[in-house]
């Protein structure tokens, strides 16, 4: 059986890395590693896999940056060759990318099986890029691998059979728990220095395209600052925007300081220890819940409500008056105490391959 990984973008390498050490944990050879492109910089894409522990990829798609259509179309045409030269049984996609869904409809024209590493998820908001990514690559893919109990009850809703739905944890907390293991025995020494501090990440085009919106934010993170001083990793696509909109001479005069976008090991020794994260990330809503760290998420809704249920977070919108509202109530001491979602335990991984060598093993 040959099984085909795909990446393309910052998160996916999170995610594929836990599978790549169980192939070979297992003994299982006969996979290929493929890099769209989607992300190039070496902040999203090379440190991620020196530090993850991922070997090169098979094939490098080198497909960049374009409108929607023409960066899955990209993907589509150079996966579809890779797909023909290679033949794979399994082609495995994960997260609500661009190049998740270009490779999902590709693998299922070749009549290859796909799998989806964090199915099901769903925000209800159509005019988000990955709702749609997240929609039809599930309606076609063969096994569906669910990181929280929403997840089943939404694939369930849209008819998809018991025997396609695997709830299997989330494997973003595979890579967190691996990679903090090996911080924390690098850092044995360290004596850590506490000064308060918060985190914030935004790169939703809804939050950073749109000038008022982002001003709106922007505002508000810089009264925020005035209490406690806030390290903003920017992600190229804000960066484009702060200055276009002319938000960056506010921000330099503030309390924000702006750092390149993070590799995950440095962006994880600080996030860690935050007072406070502010994100508009799917990923970092767990992350955060996963540590007990609190989480404001700068979004109207989100696809992951267990970090709302049972975790740190909380949805505070995007406007400027709401966050500062949200803001006033966990400094007079609200903040949610949180607890571990269920399978979360740095063993998706695991039971994946597990799952997957089993159905194909005769
Ligand atoms: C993509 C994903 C998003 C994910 C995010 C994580 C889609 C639809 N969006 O958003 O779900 O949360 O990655 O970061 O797939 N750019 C660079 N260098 C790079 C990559 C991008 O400068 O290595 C710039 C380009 O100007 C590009 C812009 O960032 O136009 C956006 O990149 P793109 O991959 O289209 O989407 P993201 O906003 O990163």
């Amino acid at each position: 059986m040959k099984i085909i990984v795909v990446a393309g973008a910052r998160p996916n390498f999170i995610k594929i890395a836990p599978l790549v050490r169980e192939f070979k944990r297992s003994n299982f050879s006969d996979f290929l590693i493929v890099h769209t492109g989607q992300h190039y910089d070496y902040e999203m894409s090379k440190v991620f896999f020196d530090e993850l522990e991922l070997q090169e990829p098979d094939y490098f798609l080198n497909v960049g940056s374009g409108t929607h259509a023409e960066q899955t179309a990209k993907v589509m045409i150079e996966f579809e060759k890779v797909c023909f030269q290679e033949k794979p049984d399994i082609t495995i996609v994960v997260g609500d990318v661009n190049s998740t869904l270009a490779c999902t409809i590709v693998a299922k024209k070749f009549n290859i099986k796909v799998a989806h590493v964090e199915a099901g998820l769903r925000s209800r908001d159509m005019t988000m890029p990955e709702e749609i990514n997240r929609i039809v690559t599930d309606s076609i893919s063969d096994f569906l691998f669910v990181s929280e109990k929403s997840g089943v009850d939404n694939l369930k809703k849209e008819g998809k059979g018991d025997n396609q739905i695997f709830f299997v944890g989330n494997i973003m907390i595979d890579t967190l728990y691996y990679q903090l293991n090996k911080l924390n025995k690098n850092n044995s020494e360290k004596i850590s220095v506490k000064e308060k501090y918060g985190i914030v990440t935004l790169h939703r085009p809804s939050n950073v395209d749109i000038k008022e919106t982002c001003q709106g934010i922007i505002e508000a993170l810089i009264e925020i600052s005035k209490d406690i001083p806030i390290i903003f990793p920017v992600h190229p696509r804000t960066k484009n925007n702060l200055e276009s909109f002319g938000l960056m001479i506010l921000i330099e005069q503030s309390n924000i300081k702006l750092l390149p976008p993070l590799p995950y090991m440095e962006f994880l020794e600080l996030w860690k220890d935050a007072e406070i994260v502010f994100t508009d990330s799917g990923g970092i809503q767990e992350e955060t819940t996963a540590l007990g760290v609190p989480c404001f998420t700068i979004r109207e809704n989100t696809e992951r409500p267990v970090t709302i249920i049972d975790g740190t977070n909380t949805l505070v919108g995007t406007q400027k008056e709401m966050i500062l509202n949200e803001y006033l109530k966990f400094k007079k001491g609200y903040s949610k105490k949180g607890r571990i979602p269920e399978c979360w335990d740095g063993k998706t991984a695991r039971r994946i391959v597990h799952l997957l060598l089993k159905e194909y093993a005769v």
